[in-house]
């Protein structure tokens, strides 16, 4: 799908977004107004999918888990499963019914939910959670519920990695930000004001998406739990998972490694 320009599917997709998605869908605790799925891959192109998987890898491998079963958590379009499924068996979970379905357009195993609740029925060597998702939670106890809903999937021995999102001095009110695509037959702005609402940072990404059939405009609204690291270690260890933390990550928002005691 990315750097894909073409302007049927691409336009009709946003007409049903439009008309008959942005204005029906329920609200998403977190996330009004879905995740804006249909532009997620053009949007985060800068994104280095392939450095950060072969990092993860490395991370894993470190820690004695070079291979086996992988649960993506709040996986998405599936761009790290993707780059995985050569080393792990892997399934993902999604909250958001439109970025779940181009996840499995791509043949992907993906579970439908939320991460703080949804049971796959599974336990994996390896759960994920990435990219700062883990901020959708919003507030400690969402937090506490999340991770130990990740450890629950962990088997005997497995692992729990998690990307933070921002801790509060790392986060600016009002900071204007924005996003472009400048293709032939696809353009894209999305614009934001970060904003903070107690220990939340919120954010009203406004997106104008021009193809050949016109331009639409739509807004989604995100707010995700500013915390801090002791936030994280205390809910991994509520969790009753051993934690460490490497301070660089995937992408320099550093990552928590959370490791499920072995069967007895
Ligand atoms: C920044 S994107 C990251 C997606 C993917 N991990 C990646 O790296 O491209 C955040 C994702 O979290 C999902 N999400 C938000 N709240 C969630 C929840 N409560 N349970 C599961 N997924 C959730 C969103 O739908 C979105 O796909």
């Amino acid at each position: 799908m990315n750097g894909q320009t073409g302007n049927g599917s691409l336009g009709a997709a946003f007409k049903t977004r439009l008309f008959t998605g942005l204005l029906t869908s329920a609200r998403i605790p977190s996330m009004e107004g879905g995740y804006g799925a249909k532009v997620y891959d053009q949007i985060y192109r800068w994104k280095d999918y392939d450095g950060e998987t072969r990092r993860l890898k490395e991370i894993l491998s470190a820690h004695g888990k070079p291979s086996g079963t992988l649960l993506d958590v709040a996986c998405g379009t599936g761009q790290h499963l993707l780059r995985l499924q050569d080393d792990f068996t892997v399934e993902g979970l999604e909250l958001d019914p439109e970025m779940a379905l181009l996840a499995r357009e791509r043949g992907l195993t993906i579970h439908l939910g939320d991460m703080a609740e949804t049971e796959t029925g599974g336990q994996y060597d390896v759960v994920t959670c990435l990219f700062s998702s883990i901020g959708y939670m919003e507030t400690p106890e969402r937090l506490h519920r999340a991770v130990k809903n990740l450890a629950n999937h962990a088997a005997p021995g497995g692992l729990v990695v998690v990307e933070p999102w921002f801790a509060p001095d790392q986060w600016y009110d009002g900071y204007v930000h924005m996003d472009t695509v400048n293709e032939g037959k696809l353009k894209i702005c999305r614009m934001s004001v970060s904003r903070t609402d107690g220990p939340v940072s919120v954010m009203d990404l406004h997106h104008m998406v021009a193809t050949s059939e016109g331009v639409e405009t739509f807004v989604t609204r995100h707010r995700m739990g500013l915390f801090v690291d002791w936030e994280y270690v205390d809910a991994f260890e509520a969790a009753g998972l051993t934690v460490e933390k490497d301070a660089e990550g995937l992408m320099g928002r550093g990552l928590f490694i959370g490791r499920k005691a072995p069967a007895r």
